[in-house]
């Protein structure tokens, strides 16, 4: 089943006149028949969830939004995607980008934004192109600029680029950096619902969420709802690398289970060279990692699906989540702890610094792991690090600390001898060759650290 990807392969689909020929922009006509408060409805009917990572739902998300007198209210879209192993936004901007200018015009005419952002990661420079010439024709045929199909609504739509920071992603950090600012994220309350960009009310959605609400509108939300199942309805893009014979990006409505999604030759087609699936990480980076046996099945034994639910049967204990959807496979020559300490290390690097626990803790991490992996841990180490990721989660400002904590919280709790393995055969651990051990290292780490 195919919603946001059904005419991704036709050729010329990235420009207007194509995309209006396979029916694009039919969702805005039907917009403009309803009321704000109708859209609001169908999407609430639909049960879509944010795809940026949280899963929270839609429709209950925009109707949170404050409608003070005069006050302007602005939508903006999150395609910051710095997720390490997420790239499916990327997908959907570079070669539907009709797809998310239609989404946003119904957006912002169901919000009441007439100034409406696209946040875009600075290192997708040249997709930026792309969607100022998608805006450009979208403007160009009366879909954006005064009074839209005299509906007496006007939108314009800004695209504005990041400087390559991953905390810009969370929502408050974008909008302090959409501001001009450094993007430090904000203390909540207050929510950006109620003052978000330049203290205004503003909802922040991720690309495909905003992308999703075209076939909502155009098909209606019950039709949406009755794809999937339990409460991941609809459609998820996954975009899948690591060691897969297929590796790239599917649309899937979450009723596969995660046996068939990976070894079937209709998605990811198995593990190459013939080696065995070691553990996977379904969500993107921040994520726990699952080991084969949980991966497959939950820890009752039963099927684990590609749904929200299924996924995260189980808690942090056994399960983990679908995040943003970025579906990274391991075969059984990945070392867990090479792969957790370049994670700490990513972490360390994007914290902002406000809170101690992040600041100090993910590069604490960092130099802990860095040593069992090259063989200079203590079995003492392991305790300690299992310390300072208890110490970092839930006690920081933005979950970029729970984000750097819970890969290794998940790394010690399925793969422990792993990391024993390292202390106990240090001179085998120090002489392994990835082929990677002159790898730019940009975190100083002195020495006996
Ligand atoms: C460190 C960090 C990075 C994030 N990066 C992104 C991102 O690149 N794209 C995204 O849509 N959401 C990201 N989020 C989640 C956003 O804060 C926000 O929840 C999301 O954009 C809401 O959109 P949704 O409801 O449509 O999912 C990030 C969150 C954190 C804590
Ligand atoms: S958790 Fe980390 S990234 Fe988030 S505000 Fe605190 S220091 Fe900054």
């Amino acid at each position: 089943m195919k919603l946001l990807l059904e005419h991704a392969h036709v050729e010329g689909i990235r420009y207007y006149d194509t995309y209006r020929k396979h029916g694009g922009y039919r969702s805005v006509e039907k917009a403009f028949k309803m009321t704000p408060e109708e859209i609001v409805e169908e999407v609430k009917k639909s049960g879509l969830r944010g795809r940026g990572g949280a899963g929270f739902p839609t429709g209950m998300k925009w109707s949170f939004l404050a409608k003070p007198e005069g006050v302007p209210r602005h939508l903006v879209c999150n395609a910051d995607e710095s997720e390490p192993g997420t790239f499916k936004d990327r997908y959907l901007m570079e070669f539907i980008p009709h797809l998310l200018i239609e989404g946003l015009i119904v957006s912002s005419f169901a919000l009441g934004s007439n100034m409406t952002y696209i946040y875009i990661r600075g290192e997708y420079a040249w997709i930026v192109d792309i969607l100022e010439q998608a805006i450009a024709e979208a403007k160009n045929n009366g879909w954006l600029g005064k009074n839209i199909l005299n509906s007496g609504f006007d939108c314009e739509i800004y695209v504005q680029r990041g400087g390559g920071a991953y905390i810009c992603g969370e929502e408050t950090a974008l909008i302090e950096s959409l501001e001009g600012k450094r993007g430090n994220p904000r203390i909540k309350p207050p929510f950006p619902a109620i003052q978000g960009v330049w203290m205004r009310p503003t909802v922040v959605n991720n690309v495909e969420t905003l992308a999703a609400v075209v076939p909502i509108i155009n098909n209606g939300g019950e039709a949406y709802a009755s794809i999937g199942v339990g409460k991941s309805t609809g459609t998820k893009l996954l975009s899948v690398c690591g060691n897969v014979k297929k590796p790239g990006i599917y649309e899937i409505d979450m009723t596969q289970s995660v046996e068939e999604f990976i070894f079937s030759d209709e998605y990811c087609g198995g593990i190459p060279n013939g080696k065995r699936l070691k553990a996977c990480i379904p969500g993107g980076s921040s994520v726990p990692i699952l080991p084969a046996n949980l991966l497959l099945k939950t820890a009752k034994g039963e099927t684990r699906t590609m749904s929200y639910e299924s996924l995260s049967d189980g808690g942090f204990a056994s399960g983990s989540m679908m995040g943003s959807g970025g579906f990274i496979v391991f075969d059984e020559d990945q070392c867990v702890v090479r792969h957790t300490m370049t994670l700490a290390r990513f972490y360390n690097h994007e914290s902002c610094g406000q809170c101690s626990p992040c600041r100090e803790g993910t590069g604490w991490m960092y130099k802990i792991l860095k040593n069992i992996e090259y063989g200079k841990g203590k079995m003492s180490d392991i305790d300690l690090l299992w310390d300072i990721q208890r110490k970092i989660e839930g006690n920081t400002i933005c979950p970029l600390g729970d984000a750097a904590a819970w890969p290794v919280a998940a790394a010690i709790r399925h793969f422990r001898d792993e990391f024993e393995w390292h202390i106990t055969n240090a001179d085998e651990a120090q002489n392994r060759n990835y082929g990677l051990a002159h790898y730019a290292d940009p975190i100083h780490v002195p020495a006996g650290a």
